[in-house]
């Protein structure tokens, strides 16, 4: 059965380029991204794990660990880390899985064997603090991530879990939220001080409330 948004991320052990891991150890308090590509030595997860690399700050300020996975075995990692930290300018310093197994790929369900028998897909999973799945996302292997957007998404996550607040298309971080319909309007005015503005009874917007 595969996962589903709000179920527990499945813990698990693993050898990783930066040593054996303990999932929820690694974890610890924060969030977490795991995200697992088909193969090494391939160009689209060259870039892939070439980008996650330089936005190493921008992950680190939000307070997430990334892992990422494929079934390559680990010497074929080292190698191509080399590959990457050359070609794409930066320093992969997160850990990669190497999932020859295939127990993270099963726990997960990132083999889609309509897609590739062998090969993980492009899943990628953000968890919460509370270790619960709180995004998936599946690309195939022709089409690259776009890290932003996964960036984007942290962010939005991280403010409606500490604000009753609801992200609107293409939002991004300093722009106003929505209002949700649960909040009837005479209270979200006392709720949202900085004052909410009524398109429709159903649809209102408030600036982010932590800025
Ligand atoms: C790639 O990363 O370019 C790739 C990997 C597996 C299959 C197809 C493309």
């Amino acid at each position: 059965m595969s996962l589903r948004l709000g179920d527990i991320a499945p813990n698990f052990k693993a050898s990783t380029t930066k040593g054996e891991i303990d999932f929820y150890e690694f974890l610890g308090d924060g969030w977490g991204i795991l995200f697992s590509h088909p193969a090494d030595y391939t160009p689209v997860c060259t870039t892939e794990l070439g980008r996650t690399a330089q936005l190493k700050d921008e992950f680190a300020k939000r307070n997430v660990k990334v892992l990422a996975v494929s079934v390559d075995p680990l010497d074929k990692h080292q190698g191509w880390v080399k590959d990457i930290n050359e070609t794409q300018n930066t320093t992969v310093d997160f850990p990669i899985i190497a999932d020859s197994d295939r127990t993270v790929a099963n726990l997960y369900d990132m083999i889609h064997p309509n897609a590739s028998e062998t090969m993980t897909v492009r899943s990628l999973f953000i968890i919460g603090p509370d270790k619960k799945v709180k995004l998936i996302i599946t690309y195939p292997a022709s089409t690259g991530r776009n890290f932003n957007e996964v960036l984007r998404v942290v962010d939005s996550l991280q403010l409606t879990s500490n604000y009753s607040v609801s992200t609107p298309a293409d939002w991004q971080e300093g722009q106003d939220v929505i209002v949700p319909n649960s909040i009837p309007t005479e209270d979200a005015e006392k709720r949202f001080p900085k004052g909410v503005k009524v398109v429709k009874p159903y649809l209102r917007y408030t600036p982010q409330p932590n800025k």
